[in-house]
């Protein structure tokens, strides 16, 4: 599927306030796309304008040949789906229930192979029969993964886009590890997109194509890992302490924090 995302002129506004200004971008397919900056620098509004949770004051959103509004519902919920810095369930419901519902948008027929698939994939198998509210914040993450993967599952494996705002935030440094090489992996295969918003900078380095900086609704830098994350880009947005190294095994930059 190639199917780029691009918006040009897009902004958001919260009474005279501008939380998305005037940005412009071109997501190519196929590719792992960090989205970062300092916290209200509005990552999260702009990931909710991307997949058409939000309507943007002006500018349009178009997936591959169509603005995103034009999508027919169960059409693009099987070609994007999204993982929201929170999720809450109310009510006791099994964690293979939570990835059920990401299903919903298709037959019934492969359902249940599909939901094992990405349990097992994100490490998720092992929490089936667990009430969804009794997990820790860890393993309901991975249980939210397998749901989103589960709702772009094809024939042949995920296609499309998936958006996740801080999807490595409550995971320990094994399933960090995992996940993001889970997802660079389904990437690398060719049908799935992945833009992912992230604090951790070592991560988005490590595993990301291509970096976008947001700063108070802005789009201030953009490119390869090593061309956004450099330490007077970092320090200049961020206004914090810090140096970059370059190890040179990986040849990503990694952040470190000065004490
Ligand atoms: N519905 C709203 N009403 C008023 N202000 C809002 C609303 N939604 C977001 N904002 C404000 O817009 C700014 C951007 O919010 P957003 O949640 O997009 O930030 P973020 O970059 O995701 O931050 P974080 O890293 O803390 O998650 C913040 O200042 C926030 O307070
Ligand atoms: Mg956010």
């Amino acid at each position: 599927m190639s199917d780029s995302l691009r918006v040009r002129g897009l902004r958001f506004n919260h009474g005279t306030r501008a939380l998305i200004d005037d940005v412009s971008i071109t997501l190519p397919s196929g590719e792992m796309i960090a989205l970062i900056g300092p916290n209200g620098a509005g990552k999260s509004t702009l990931l909710r304008l991307l997949t058409g949770f939000l309507t943007p004051a002006a500018g349009e959103c178009w997936l591959g040949e169509r603005p995103l509004k034009a999508w027919p519902r169960t059409l693009l919920a099987q070609r994007r789906a999204v993982m929201r810095q929170q999720n809450s369930v109310t009510f006791p419901l099994p964690a293979e229930e939570v990835v059920a519902m990401g299903r919903a948008p298709w037959p019934p027929g492969k359902a249940q192979a599909v939901i094992e698939e990405v349990m097992q994939i994100t490490g998720s198998l092992e929490l089936v029969g667990r009430d969804y509210r009794s997990l820790s914040g860890g393993e309901q993450q991975r249980v939210q993964l397998a749901r989103v993967l589960a709702q772009l599952w094809h024939d042949d494996g995920p296609r499309g886009w998936l958006f996740l705002d801080e999807p490595t935030s409550a995971l320990d440094l094994f399933w960090q590890q995992h996940s993001l090489r889970l997802l660079h992996k389904l990437t690398r295969n060719g049908g799935l997109s992945v833009c992912m918003v992230l604090h951790d900078l070592n991560l988005a380095s490590l595993w990301s194509d291509r970096v976008l900086l947001l700063h108070q609704g802005k789009l201030v830098a953009q490119g390869a890992p090593q061309d956004v994350m450099t330490e007077s880009t970092l320090t200049r947005w961020y206004q914090a302490d810090l140096r970059v190294v370059m190890p040179q095994e990986q040849g990503r930059p990694q952040i470190q924090l000065r004490a």
